[in-house]
C-alpha cells in the first residue's frame, strides 16, 4: 500500500520516459531470429520486456542486459532451441501472443504459463489461426488460456480476416508466416499499430501493406541490427493528462515515439482544447519521434469511437480521468477490447475513479463520463487491481484530488513504467 501525493499545486519540468514497450518486445523477438548480433538502446526494462528476454533465453539466445541497452545475439530464422523449462510470460500478453506465433514456426514442443491475468485473458484469437496454419496447441477452453503446450513447425500459410483490431493477433500471425514457406496475409477490421511490419523492414525483410491487409513471405532472412526505441506515448500519456489537469503546470517530454497507429491520445487532447504541441518531429522513416509540450488547459468534453480506439487503446483509462476535467459529457465506445485488457478496464476505471466522486457510468463497450467534477478523497484507499495502467491513472487523479488516499498494490506499475513515482516527483518539485 502507498500513500498517494494529493492536491499537488504545480507540475513543471522536462522528463524523458521510458522506451516503448511494444517496440521493446519486438527488437528482442526479431534480434532473436535474425541472424548476427542485434544493440537495442533505450530498451524499456520493465517486468513486461524482461519476460520477453527471460523466455528467449530459455530458447538458447544469448541476450546480454544492461539497464536500457541490450545485446541480442540472433540465432536466425530456424535456430531457436527447444526449451527444458516452462515459459514463463508474467503478466505480458505481447510476450505471450507473439511468442506463440514464433513458437508455431517452431518444430519443438514448449509450454507456456503466466500470472493470474494472464490466466484470464483470451488466447484463442491467436492458437485459432495459428492452428490453422498447422501448430499444435492446447490448453484450458482447448487453447484459449494459459498455461499452454504447443509443438510447432511445418505450417501452411493463410490468407486471416482476423475478427478484432489487434496488434498482436495481427504479429502472431505475420511471425509465423515468417517462418513459413508462401505468404501469409492478415487483413483486420480497423488499422492497429504497425511496429512488427516497420521493424521487419529494419531487419531487412519485406513487408506489403495494402490498406487493411499486411503479407509476408515466408522463410526471409533477417540480418540483426541497431535499434534505437522511442519513448512509450502509452508512457508519455499519463503526463499528458497530468499537464493538462494539474493547476500551474507545464511539461516538456522529450523523445516520444509518434507512429500515427499510436497518437490517438494527442488528437483527443487536441480535440479537448488541451493547450498541446508536437515539436522536433524526426526519424521519421522507421518509428517517428518528436518532444511534446503540454500546460494546464480548460477541457471540453468530446466523443471517442471508431478507427480512433486502436490508436489510444491503452490510453483509455488516464482518458476517462481527463474527461473528469473536462465541461459536458464524454462518450467513450466501440471500445469492448478494454475488457480483456490486465484486467477488464471498463469495470476497473469506473469503480476506482466512483471512489474520488467521479461521475462515471459503463456501457457494453465504452463508458460516459459527465465533468467538470472535483475529485475528492477522505482516506480511501485505491485499487491499482494489479493493473499497471489503472495504477497510474489513479496516481495522476491524487494529484487533483481534496483530501488523503492510498494506492492498493502499486508494484503492478513496474511493469511498463518502472521509474514512474520519481519522474511524478521531480515535477512535483521544480517552481
Ligand atoms: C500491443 C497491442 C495492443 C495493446 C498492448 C500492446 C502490442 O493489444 O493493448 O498493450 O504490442 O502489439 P491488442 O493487440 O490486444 O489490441
Amino acid at each position: 500500500m502507498q500513500l498517494l501525493r494529493t492536491n499537488v499545486p504545480s507540475l513543471r519540468g522536462t522528463i524523458q520516459v521510458p522506451g516503448d514497450k511494444s517496440i521493446s518486445h519486438r527488437a528482442v523477438m526479431l534480434g532473436a531470429i535474425a541472424n548476427g548480433t542485434t544493440t537495442i538502446a533505450n530498451f524499456l526494462a520493465g517486468e513486461d520486456c524482461l519476460s520477453t528476454i527471460d523466455c528467449f533465453r530459455k530458447m538458447g539466445v544469448a541476450i546480454t542486459q544492461n539497464g536500457t541497452d541490450v545485446i541480442v545475439e540472433g540465432k536466425g530464422i530456424e535456430g531457436l532451441k527447444e526449451p527444458t523449462e516452462i515459459l514463463n510470460v508474467g503478466n505480458s500478453g505481447t510476450t505471450t501472443r507473439l511468442l506463440l506465433g514464433i513458437l508455431a514456426g517452431c518444430s519443438f514442443h514448449a509450454c507456456l504459463i503466466g500470472d493470474e491475468s494472464i490466466a484470464k485473458r483470451p488466447m484463442a484469437r491467436v492458437t485459432k489461426p495459428l492452428a490453422m496454419m498447422g501448430a499444435r496447441i492446447d490448453g484450458r477452453d482447448g487453447g484459449n488460456y494459459t498455461p499452454l503446450s504447443i509443438r510447432g513447425g511445418h505450417l501452411q500459410p493463410i490468407q486471416y480476416h482476423s475478427p478484432v483490431a489487434s496488434a498482436q493477433v495481427k504479429s502472431a500471425i505475420l511471425l509465423a508466416g515468417l517462418m513459413t514457406d508462401g505468404t501469409t496475409t492478415v487483413t483486420e477490421p480497423v488499422k492497429s499499430r504497425d511496429h512488427t511490419e516497420r521493424m521487419v523492414r529494419l531487419f531487412g525483410g519485406k513487408v506489403d501493406v495494402d490498406a487493411l491487409t499486411v503479407s509476408v513471405s515466408g522463410k526471409q532472412q533477417l540480418k540483426g541490427t541497431n535499434v534505437y526505441v522511442p519513448g512509450d506515448i502509452s508512457s508519455a500519456a499519463f503526463f499528458l493528462v497530468a499537464g493538462a489537469i494539474v493547476p500551474d503546470s507545464e511539461i516538456v517530454l522529450q523523445n516520444v515515439g509518434l507512429n500515427p497507429t499510436r497518437t490517438g491520445i494527442l488528437d483527443v487532447l487536441q480535440q479537448m482544447g488541451a493547450d498541446v504541441a508536437i515539436e522536433n518531429i524526426r526519424n521519421e522513416d522507421t518509428e517517428p519521434i518528436g518532444d511534446i509540450m503540454i500546460r494546464t488547459s480548460a477541457l471540453k468534453a468530446t466523443e471517442i469511437g471508431g478507427a480512433l480506439i486502436p490508436r489510444l487503446i491503452d490510453e483509455i483509462p488516464i482518458i476517462a480521468l481527463l474527461a473528469t476535467q473536462a465541461e459536458g459529457t464524454t462518450i467513450i465506445k466501440d471500445a469492448a477490447e478494454l475488457k480483456v485488457k490486465e484486467t477488464n478496464r471498463i469495470d476497473t476505471v469506473v469503480s476506482e475513479l466512483r471512489k474520488l466522486g467521479a461521475h462515471i457510468e459503463a456501457t457494453e463497450d465504452g463508458m460516459i463520463i459527465r465533468g467538470k467534477t472535483p475529485l475528492k478523497a477522505d482516506g480511501v484507499t485505491v485499487d491499482s487491481h494489479g493493473d499497471h495502467r489503472i495504477g497510474m491513472m489513479l496516481a495522476v487523479a491524487a494529484c487533483i484530488t481534496e483530501g488523503t488516499m492510498s494506492l492498493n498494490r502499486p508494484e503492478a506499475i513496474a511493469v511498463s513504467y518502472p521509474t514512474f513515482f520519481e519522474h511524478l516527483q521531480i515535477l512535483s518539485e521544480q517552481k
